[in-house]
């Protein structure tokens, strides 16, 4: 690999912890300049339909206290796309998004919304941003990427970290080996390649030891990891990880 693998922090759920009380604290954008400087190479907020913890006020403040890239996290939405098109963040990765969800649960199927995603994307692409697609592991999807002028597939890592977390050591090999096989196909393609959700000290390294992988974007487990150690601590030992896994 050339180019040093990125972390993105996300920092949905400090939003997450402040909206069960309404107020101010904890503020997400207080740790999002902590992850900056402890480190992060970028930071992601995703901006859901319900507003169940970053808020649009919560991306104006991002926008305009970070010095790092913004990767901001969107559903297809005309709403989304006018505001994305407001704060033109460097980057927007596009998710599938159902209310009833708890997090994002798989990828966009970019196969069965082909000329739709394309219209969609043309805009944001034409302001500058890079856009991303949150996908499967699953080549079909990535060609259908291509084709809509996607600059970036992020695999959802997801099913891998469920199966390693459950000690289903073949089927994570399984997923692990689909998504190293498409950050391959994907390169070739011209993708530029990022991967995430669900990542934790114990199942990162693999996925940061695949050459062509060139971001990972991990929230939830860094900020309840953040609660014992401390923000600054949970992001140093990510990073140390993601590097000692492309040694
Ligand atoms: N990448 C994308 C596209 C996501 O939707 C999410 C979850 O919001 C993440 C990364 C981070 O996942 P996690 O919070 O499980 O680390």
């Amino acid at each position: 690999m050339t180019k040093r693998q990125r972390l993105g922090v996300n920092i949905d759920h400090v939003a997450t912890i402040r909206n069960t009380r309404g107020g101010i604290f904890p503020d997400p954008v207080r740790a999002a300049l902590l992850a900056e400087t402890a480190g992060a190479d970028g930071i992601t907020a995703h901006l859901r339909e319900d507003r169940r913890h970053i808020r649009d006020e919560d991306i104006e403040a991002l926008v305009a206290a970070l010095t790092i890239p913004l990767n901001f996290e969107m559903a297809s939405t005309s709403e989304m796309q006018e505001i994305a098109l407001k704060f033109c963040p460097h980057a927007i990765c596009i998710v599938p998004e159902k209310r009833e969800e708890r997090t994002t649960e798989g990828g966009l199927d970019v196969v069965n919304d082909q000329s739709r995603l394309s219209d969609f994307i043309k805009p944001l692409l034409d302001v500058g941003c890079r856009v991303s697609l949150f996908v499967e592991p699953d080549e079909r999807q990535l060609e259908a990427s291509a084709e809509v002028g996607a600059n970036v597939v992020e695999f959802h890592t997801g099913a891998y970290c469920d199966y390693h977390a459950k000690g289903s050591n073949k089927s994570a090999l399984e997923e692990l080996t689909r998504i190293s096989q498409c950050s391959t196909f994907a390169h070739k393609l011209g993708l530029e390649v990022h991967a995430g959700h669900g990542i934790t000290f114990e199942n990162v390294s693999p996925i940061a030891s695949i050459p062509e992988v060139l971001e990972l974007n991990i929230g939830h487990f860094l900020i309840g990891e953040s609660i014992f150690t401390g923000l600054d601590t949970a992001i140093h030992k990510m990073r140390r990880l993601m590097l000692d896994a492309q040694l």
